[in-house]
């Protein structure tokens, strides 16, 4: 179809090559981690998070599953779960298995397709629960359906607040209790702080998945926006920040050389890296700390045997 007549679809292509030129300029390249998901990225991910190394995934479902019954009686009947980067919705079965009569499903994802499929297959498994997608940047300002009725409760899961800085952390927390309101609740999966042996192998593991994951965001901008990135070029790598606390996932730049994407010429030196993302690990006191600002309270914390990951209930406070 001709873009001209699809105008949404052109803004988000305007929006995508602004976000990446802007990125590819600063001195530090960086490049926005929300692109990572197009339906290869977000196929990608699900692979991810079945790989041996990866335990977050497994972790966290663990906790959901060994908790889920304290955590909906926390929660109580009527809940209307509203999930941030919904992804394969995995984690919200397990929930949703232990509410009681939940009153509805707002999954909210930037990956459109993949959103939309995972919708469908929760609609034919919970014939009875009201589900409403919205394909979005989940740190948009966005509205709730006003059909659904039921007491709000966020759903943030696999560590995804990680991949936050601290004011988007602050701005994100903001937003989400002006949408979800004074009665609402959330759930908040995140990773902590622990040996960085166990941390890179999560990040870049035997199969090359992760690797194929970071690279598949220049596959897209070669594709999305017609830029002529060289994939044997660049290489993935993920670094252990100490100071920071997060590991650090680059792609580097294996030669001197140039990239075109649409006019503009960008250059590389050899070794010079793009920051794609950082993946934070908490110390659960500092994150009290940047939480308590924005309108929630830590009301309880449940954690594996081994103090990998923490699932997290707030109230609005
Ligand atoms: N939220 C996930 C995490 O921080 C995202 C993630 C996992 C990721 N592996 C990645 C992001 C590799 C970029 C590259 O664990």
């Amino acid at each position: 179809m001709d873009d001209a007549f699809e105008p949404h679809a052109a803004s988000q292509t305007d929006r995508f090559l602004q976000d990446v030129l802007t990125g590819l300029a600063q001195t530090q390249k960086t490049l926005p981690c929300q692109y990572f998901y197009d339906e290869a990225g977000s196929n990608l991910f699900e692979q991810i998070t079945e790989l041996p190394e990866y335990y977050p995934t497994r972790t966290e479902i663990g906790i959901l599953t060994r908790h889920a019954t304290a955590m909906a009686d926390a929660l109580g009947p009527r809940a209307l779960l509203v999930e941030y980067g919904a992804g394969a919705s995995t984690k919200t079965r397990i929930l949703l298995d232990a509410l009681v009569d939940p009153a509805g499903y707002v999954p909210i994802d930037v990956s459109e397709d993949f959103l939309l499929q995972t919708a469908d297959a929760l609609k034919l498994e919970y014939p009875d629960l009201a589900v409403h997608p919205i394909a979005a940047d989940f740190m948009v300002e966005l509205g709730l359906p006003d059909h659904i009725d039921g007491t709000p409760v966020g759903f943030f899961p696999g560590s995804t607040i990680g991949n936050l800085s601290d004011g988007e952390i602050d701005q994100f927390l903001r937003a989400a209790r002006r949408l979800l309101g004074p009665q609402s609740k959330f759930i908040i999966g995140v990773d902590l702080r622990k040996s960085p042996d166990i941390l890179m192998p999560a990040y870049d593991d035997a199969q090359g998945v992760t690797a194929a994951f970071n690279l598949n965001l220049l596959r897209r901008i070669n594709h999305d926006l017609g830029a002529n990135f060289d994939l044997d070029a660049f290489q993935h790598e993920a670094i252990w920040n100490d100071e920071d606390s997060r590991i650090e996932m680059h792609l580097r730049s294996l030669k001197s050389q140039t990239v075109t994407i649409g006019t503009q010429s960008i250059a590389f030196a050899q070794d010079e890296t793009i920051h794609t993302e950082n993946s934070r690990k908490f110390d659960l006191t500092r994150l009290v700390d940047v939480i308590a600002p924005t309108g929630w309270t830590l009301r309880e914390n449940w954690r594996d045997p081994r103090d990998f990951f923490a699932v997290l209930l707030l109230d609005a406070a």
